[in-house]
């Protein structure tokens, strides 16, 4: 079969790795894809939203199986486009894909199928919302409510940075129309975790546990980031946690979504708040997590394939997951300045050097290949990924790694996975 994995980021890269492991798949293309993709796949020089082109290419290219890796196009309905013409696809509908695209929609959602999440109000109006603030307890949480490249989502100390983020976001229109409505909710206390399952819209297998490293610096210090790596498993998921999870989770959502007639297939992503009271969800993401999958697929023994074709067809009750017994830990290293303002083109060396040390797979996420070299394309760069035996071995084999690559204006954290130690030390 020939497959296309649509999206350009590291994410895409460990998709696109795990698919060429299928002895299902023959031929595998990227749109557009990304230095590493370029040498496991064919990348073809379309955009991730182009969903008209990306159709008619699934079609003349006799695609059996098309991937979405990011969240835009599903939100803009390319699974219907998609299935309309016949095309296999492994993603959520349009109207599925909501439970990440419409904060609101997934808040009400949430409320009306009993899944324990933050209390919140939405707000259409402007001056509802500041009236609101006057005698709000802080912190609190302001959220636009459409898609924001991951930026939607302001944390506000007191009322007057609330007001300036009802105002950036309702007046000045700083995500454009994603902020016509907002939810205001309670801000929790807790550790995150990121939960993923893949379902056919009836049933649905959990993923492997892993943790994010969202903000910039060590010890989650400075502005959030896309993600600054991450392992798998999460040590604070215990069986009996994940048990809850499913339980009051995934499956509640899984059942909601199919008696609200929208029945949602492909990959949801809980964003897990563990708190006193239990675990509650922060959000919904409707793919994987990025760079939550670069810790998580190296560790399945399954066909990610037969996984996929298992939630299009609607045979995911069949399936059983295997995982890895090994940790693993992704390093993300990125451009100095970023999540701000940083360069391009920065030659990168070493990588063949890294992925010497044992079970180390170097993921692309902003590469390019020009001339003859790999040059940086992107705030996060590179995933460096180690599998090892404990979590010590694991992060000490992705550190290892990644001193072995170099390019200018490099940077990293270098406390992926300390949470872990703790944790298993407790
Ligand atoms: P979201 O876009 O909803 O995933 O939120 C992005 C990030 O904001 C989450 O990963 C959390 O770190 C944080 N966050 C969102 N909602 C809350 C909340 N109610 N309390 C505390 N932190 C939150
Ligand atoms: N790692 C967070 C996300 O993929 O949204």
């Amino acid at each position: 079969m020939k497959v296309l994995v649509i999206g350009s980021g590291g994410r895409e890269h460990v998709l696109t790795w795990k698919i060429s492991q299928s002895p299902l798949v023959e031929k595998i293309y990227c749109a557009p894809g990304n230095g590493g993709m370029s040498e496991i796949a064919e990348c073809v020089d379309i955009s991730a939203n182009d969903i008209e082109a990306l159709a008619q290419f699934a079609k003349k290219n006799d695609i059996g199986l098309t991937v979405v890796g990011p969240e835009g196009p599903l939100v803009e309905g390319i699974v219907d486009v998609f299935e309309e013409k016949g095309l296999k696809v492994f993603g959520p509908s349009k109207l599925a894909a909501q439970l990440e695209g419409s904060k609101v929609f997934s808040k009400e959602f949430m409320f009306r199928n009993n899944i324990q999440t933050a209390p919140f109000i939405t707000f259409e109006d402007i001056e509802d919302a500041k009236d609101f603030l006057e005698n709000a307890r802080f912190p609190i949480v302001v959220k636009a409510d459409g898609l924001a490249a991951g930026k939607g989502v302001m944390i506000c100390n007191d009322k007057e940075a609330a007001v300036k983020a009802v105002d950036d976001i309702m007046k000045d229109k700083i995500f454009n129309e994603a902020g016509e409505k907002i939810v205001i909710e309670e801000c929790l206390i807790g550790e995150e975790i990121s939960i993923l399952a893949i379902s056919d819209g009836n049933d649905s297998v959990l993923l492997a546990s892993s943790q994010d490293h969202k903000r910039i610096f060590d010890d989650d210090m400075g502005p959030n980031t896309g993600g600054m790596g991450a392992y798998s498993p999460a040590p604070i998921v215990t069986n009996f946690l994940m048990k809850e999870i499913e339980a009051c989770v995934i499956e509640p959502t899984i059942r909601g979504m199919r008696a609200e007639g929208i029945p949602f297939k492909g990959v949801l992503y809980a964003g897990l708040m563990v708190t006193e009271e239990g675990p509650v969800v922060l959000e919904y993401n409707v793919r994987f997590g990025d760079p939550e999958a670069q810790a998580v697929l190296p560790r399945m023994k399954n066909d990610i394939v037969a996984l996929m074709l298992a939630s299009c067809d609607g045979t995911i009750a069949n399936i059983a997951l295997n995982w890895d017994s090994r940790d693993c830990v992704c390093v993300v290293m990125s451009a100095g300045g970023y999540p701000g303002k940083y360069e391009n083109g920065f030659e990168i060396k070493g990588i063949d050097e890294a992925q010497k040390y044992g079970d180390t797979v170097v993921f692309h996420a902003g590469t390019k290949k020009t001339g003859g070299s790999l040059v940086t394309c992107g705030g996060r760069v590179l995933g460096v990924t180690c599998l090892g035996q404990g979590i010590e071995k694991a992060i000490d084999n992705a550190y290892k790694a990644v001193e072995a690559i170099k390019f200018d204006h490099c940077f990293f954290r270098r406390d992926i996975g300390a949470k872990a130690i703790r944790k298993i030390k407790i």
